[in-house]
């Protein structure tokens, strides 16, 4: 049986190839920054099974190591019932990753299953509440995943620095 740790996360998009593995890694950045990697447990899914064990689209890791963020070690793979188990947090990119995540959930699970948004202060103010898929697009919806990441990234950290992280330590 897998232990489950206090606090775990698990980022969702469609193809798991460009937005939640920038999360993932953006996300794991921040926490190890703030000394938390050995009570936060980061993840990454899709819900498309296109791409499963392939490594993250370049276009998302090289802008991703542009600003000092390492992708390199992620691989595709899908949502699975037991994710439903092993998260407390599944956090999705767009309105669509939540009614597939939701219609995937069982019955009695107990995950929070968000829009990663959310977290965001500056989303909201600009109503924004989605990251939008990049994958068809040019090079400047790159730019926007990354930046829309880290700010919800950030504010998610914040946020369970202010509600749990006391208490674990
Ligand atoms: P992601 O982007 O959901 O951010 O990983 C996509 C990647 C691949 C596809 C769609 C979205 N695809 O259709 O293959």
């Amino acid at each position: 049986m897998i232990k489950q740790k206090k606090l775990s996360v698990l980022f969702v998009c469609l193809g798991n190839i460009c937005r939640s593995p920038t999360a993932h890694a953006v996300f794991r950045k921040f926490v190890s920054d703030n000394g938390l990697s050995n009570i936060i447990n980061i993840d990454s899914a899709g819900t498309g099974d296109w791409h499963i064990g392939r490594p993250p689209d370049r276009r998302s890791s090289e802008k991703a190591k542009e600003f000092g963020y390492d992708l390199s070690d992620l691989r595709a793979r899908l949502v699975e019932t037991t994710d439903f188990e092993n998260f407390s947090y599944i956090l999705v990119m767009d309105s669509k990753n939540l009614a597939d995540v939701r219609k995937l959930a069982p019955k009695d699970h107990k995950a929070k299953i968000e829009l990663l948004l959310n977290y965001s202060a500056q989303s909201r103010l600009d109503n924004v509440y989605e990251v939008p898929d990049p994958y068809f697009g040019g090079e400047d919806g790159f730019d926007h995943v990354l930046d829309l990441i880290e700010d919800a990234t950030l504010g998610f950290l914040d946020y369970l620095k202010a509600n749990y992280i006391s208490e674990l330590e």
